[in-house]
């Protein structure tokens, strides 16, 4: 949810490296982008409209600049145009702003009373004049920041030039990531750590009520008192290739086949021999008689596939709850509650206000989250880590999967300590988990099969996706997946619940997607996949490599996509692969921009 980066240093490379870092921050949004760098002891701005690429051929690459912030934005007060273009400047001030200034009006009101103009429709431009009335009035720019963080309210990521000290980049935050990056003689600002990997890997966390001064050598962190705090310095410890596309077409498709190495290593940091490690290295969840799981978008719908095996292996009831919905309702959590944040970003503001939430209702807290120390894994009171790495591509796929693998070792956990699991069922579980990775590659490789599939769908205007239980929780991803990259209204529908009115909209040759691996309900799913091919439905059937055996006859289906058949805990992981690659797929037959799908953006860091 917009991107910022910051470049001063010995070298005149700030262009570069805005440009370079902001492309790697396009997935927190790209409908404008700017920069503003010291041009002689000027600050020159240049904005443009749509992605970085927009603005790379806006610039003249022969300028030499020591100092520079870059922005790219994804719009939420004011509509994508060049005037809402970040930086905003107002008298002595520069600035590019994450997050959401929500008292703007009323701060704006006021400046307008004192003689200030506003050019844009920004809550940004609010408080860049904010900033440049308190430091005419105190000039003194560590107060002037203070002050100015007492007088906003709402989330913010700042990184400011002054114009009368063009040597210095200035920063501060509140509930907007914001990190510090260390070079020789050059040091960076930025939103994320794969801004700045291509120059250094090392970095410190800029945390709320700190306020950082930083120049070609040297970086100081002041806290709210104004002094000086000695910050530990970070090792990205990530590889440093996940952050391109490594030949792949788009960040999708290579990240798609990134999810056998990341199942692996999700699963290798608790368990590799027996049930007992998993225990040993997973906080105690034997304590918690209910488990309430938060999450938005795609991890909300991990959290889904999580009920399904928490409560039906474990025994253990599980509410799944929008984390938008979850923090203005009432939700009975006490002491003996687990609730689980789970996030990719773990930065999603609606996620982390739920978490606080639920902290302050005494709920114990687990985040299952990909970035390590953002700001939910930093407050829970217990994290689990994914390893899904850097992930690129806004639609998420092997951090899904890996959320989704996250839930079900929470299940195995649960229900071998309840005694649920057998030793002779430990033995196959353990078996069927060491085999995933090479049946996840099986499944990306079939690419071609799903891409034949695609070219039935692409051109229709809407697509169902229906299943039960665990196949419902994967046709709402699977309709996610496809209608954020495809454009394609895509439903997503309990199989049980159609003809209680949706299955009016069935008609001659309306896609629909059936999923059914559930073995228990196998029966009650493919009759209503029958009631849809009855009124002229074109049926994708998806079942496993077992069921297929049970159910070979085809006349509910006119063609089918087959899974192997694997552990109940485990099913899911493979189920998923299909339908991420059929939403690719269809996306790339349409031409749509698959990695930058309109409108989004990757980690949302405002309401
Ligand atoms: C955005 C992304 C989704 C993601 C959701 C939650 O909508 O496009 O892919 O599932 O945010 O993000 P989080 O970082 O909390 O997992």
């Amino acid at each position: 949810m917009c991107g910022i980066v910051g470049y001063v240093g010995k070298n005149q490379n700030s262009l570069s490296v805005l440009i370079e870092g902001l492309k790697s921050l396009e997935y927190r949004g790209y409908d404008s982008a700017g920069i503003a760098i010291n041009n002689q002891g000027r600050i020159k701005i240049i904005k443009s409209v749509g992605n970085i690429a927009n603005l790379e051929r806006k610039l003249d690459k022969k300028i030499l600049s020591n100092l520079g912030i870059g922005h790219t934005r994804w719009a939420t007060h004011g509509k994508p145009c060049l005037k809402n273009a970040h930086p905003h400047q107002v008298g002595k001030v520069t600035l590019v702003h994450n997050g959401i200034i929500e008292n703007y009006e009323k701060l704006k009101k006021s400046l307008q009373d004192e003689g200030y103009k506003f050019k844009t429709d920004t809550d940004t431009e609010v408080a860049c004049a904010l900033m440049d009335k308190i430091y005419k009035e105190t000039n003194d720019k560590l107060l002037t920041m203070q002050k100015v963080k007492e007088m906003i309210e709402g989330s913010y990521a700042l990184a400011i030039i002054f114009a009368d000290d063009i040597k210095n980049l200035y920063a501060m935050r509140k509930d907007s990531p914001l990190i510090i990056a260390l070079g020789k003689d050059e040091n960076y600002l930025a939103s994320d750590v794969p801004a700045i990997l291509q120059f250094t890997d090392k970095y410190i966390l800029l945390e709320k009520n700190e306020y950082a001064i930083i120049n070609a050598l040297n970086v100081k962190v002041y806290d709210n008192n104004f002094k000086e705090i000695k910050k530990q310095i970070l090792t990205y410890e990530g590889s440093r290739e996940v952050a391109m596309k490594n030949g792949y077409e788009h960040f999708m498709l290579k990240e798609i086949n990134d999810e056998p190495m990341v199942i692996k290593a999700t699963y290798e940091q608790f368990i590799n021999k027996n049930l007992k490690e998993l225990i040993d290295n997973m906080p105690d969840l034997a304590k918690y008689n209910n488990i309430d799981i938060v999450a938005c978008g795609s991890a909300y719908h991990a959290g889904l596939v999580g009920k399904s095996l928490i409560e039906e292996y474990a025994n253990i009831p599980v509410k799944v709850e929008l984390a938008s919905e979850y923090r203005y309702k009432k939700n009975f959590g006490n002491d003996s509650t687990l609730t689980i944040l789970v996030s990719q970003s773990g930065e999603t503001a609606d996620t982390l206000a739920a978490l606080r939430k639920a902290k302050k209702e005494k709920s114990a807290t687990l985040g299952i989250i990909n970035v390590v120390s953002s700001s939910i894994a930093r407050e829970a009171d217990n994290v689990l880590y994914t390893k899904a790495g850097a992930e690129i591509s806004v639609a998420t796929t092997k951090a899904y999967l890996s959320q989704v693998l996250m839930l079900a070792l929470i299940a195995i956990n649960k229900a071998f300590v309840n005694g649920n699991i057998s030793s002779k069922e430990e033995k196959d579980l353990l078996e069927d988990m060491q085999k995933l990775p090479q049946e996840i590659t099986s499944l990306i490789n079939r690419k071609d099969e799903f891409a034949s599939i695609a070219k039935q769908i692409y051109h229709n205007n809407d697509v169902f996706f229906i299943g039960r239980g665990i196949d419902y929780a994967l046709s709402r991803e699977g309709a996610l997946k496809l209608k954020e990259i495809s454009y394609i209204h895509a439903e997503a529908y309990a199989a049980g619940e159609l003809k209680h009115g949706t299955i009016s909209l069935i008609e001659n040759k309306t896609p629909v997607i059936a999923i059914v691996t559930d073995e228990t309900i196998a029966e009650k799913t493919i009759s209503n996949i029958k009631e849809v091919k009855a009124r002229g439905a074109d049926v994708t059937f998806i079942t496993t490599e077992s069921l297929n055996k049970k159910y070979a006859q085809s006349d509910f289906y006119d063609r089918k996509i087959v899974v192997p058949s694997t552990n109940k805990f485990f099913q899911a992981l493979l189920t998923i692969i299909p339908l991420q690659l059929l939403a690719y797929e269809v996306a790339k037959l349409r031409g749509e921009n698959i990695d930058k799908p309109r409108n989004l953006a990757k980690s949302v860091t405002v309401e």
